[in-house]
């Protein structure tokens, strides 16, 4: 008897597109089975602006092949500079869904980010009154704490203080990597969401370092212990609404993951789909899927669910590419480490 799910079309609610070349190559990727993303800002140099956000979009339309439907929710890359006027006026005219925070260094191209955050308390003002989301990378970068530690710390010290401080303010965590984050989360109320990728679902940081370091297993924030991970599927499959899909897939050159400096980034696009299904029916919850997938995210972004279905079919295992063409050589495609029975029909 073949076995099949129906959910709505799903959304990736955080998703690196970057530009040129490897834009062309791996939109698709994503267009093929979501309808619509968070589109990070972290270009070099970043989407600062309403204009920048507005040129980057059309780049994005361009690249998109004929007949494929997706639609780029926008993001500003919040700098110490950034304009609580032009942050305004571009969630009022629809161009931007989101403000997204990087503390400077935390990751790939996190250099603008910002270090002073009475700084930037102005435009999270506007933004508490408008409703308009932060989008948070959760990570402190202050040099003596430990890597694993990072988002811990970072609830305490920046997070917390910054939420307490601007009340109203939407906040999702975003990447959650930890127990820490699950129960923050969880505990935070109707204005603060968080986003779990496909990858910390599924590995964790011995995946990443035993036997021989994996670079295409590097991501940030890295992968946790077990515990973590476990806590992460339970938050992801247990049918809290505040917890929805950012798969975070973040293409990067396969020769610059297997480098001596390694680049931080798991690009699943292709597979994740079929990779969410494995996971949620090893938890038996496929029935969750699709609000975890399909309905939390539009929920939380106060956005209409998607009225398109995509049918999921469980069989043979899908025979995935190991990589993904670009014009500028290949990308590496996250493998799961167990073979991806439901495919995306
Ligand atoms: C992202 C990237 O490559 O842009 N890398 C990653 O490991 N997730 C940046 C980010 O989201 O932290
Ligand atoms: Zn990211």
């Amino acid at each position: 008897m073949t076995q099949t799910l129906t959910i709505r079309r799903p959304d990736d609610w955080h998703l690196h597109l970057r530009d040129g070349s490897m834009l062309k190559a791996v939109l698709p990727e994503t267009a093929r089975h979501f309808a619509r993303a968070i589109v990070m800002p972290n270009l070099v140099p970043p989407v600062v602006t309403a204009a920048d956000a507005a040129a980057y979009r059309a780049r994005i339309m361009a690249a998109l092949p004929e007949g494929m439907a997706f639609t780029p929710l926008m993001t500003l890359y919040l700098t110490e500079e950034t304009d609580p006027a032009d942050v305004k006026a571009a969630a009022e005219s629809g161009l931007v869904t989101a403000v997204k925070l990087y503390p400077a260094g935390a990751t790939t191209n996190s250099a603008s980010g910002v270090r002073d955050f009475d700084k930037v308390r102005p435009v999270l003002e506007t933004m508490a009154e408008i409703g308009l989301p932060l989008c948070v990378h959760g990570e402190v970068t202050t040099p003596e704490v430990d890597i694993f530690d990072r988002e811990a710390v970072f609830i305490e010290t920046v997070l917390d203080p910054i939420r307490r401080a601007t009340p109203g303010l939407r906040v999702v965590m975003e990447h959650i990597t930890t127990r820490d984050g699950v129960d923050y989360v969880a505990a935070g109320g109707d204005d603060l969401g968080g986003t779990i990728t496909t990858h910390h679902l599924i590995i964790n940081r011995n995946h990443l370092l035993v036997g021989g370091i994996r670079p295409h297993y590097y991501c940030l924030p890295v992968a946790k212990r077990e515990e973590h991970r476990l806590a992460l599927r339970a938050a992801a499959t247990g049918g809290n609404p505040r917890f929805f899909l950012g798969t975070d897939s973040a293409p990067h050159l396969t020769h610059l993951k297997e480098h001596a400096c390694g680049c931080a980034g798991v690009f699943s696009a292709t597979n994740t789909m079929s990779c969410l299904a494995e996971v949620f029916e090893q938890e038996g919850a496929l029935d969750r899927l699709e609000g975890f997938g399909a309905l939390n995210g539009p929920a939380f972004y106060r956005l209409p669910a998607n009225e398109e279905t995509i049918t999921l079919t469980r069989g043979d295992p899908v025979a995935y590419p190991p990589v993904i063409e670009t014009d500028d050589g290949p990308v590496t495609l996250f493998d799961p480490g167990f073979p991806l029975h439901w495919r995306v029909d």
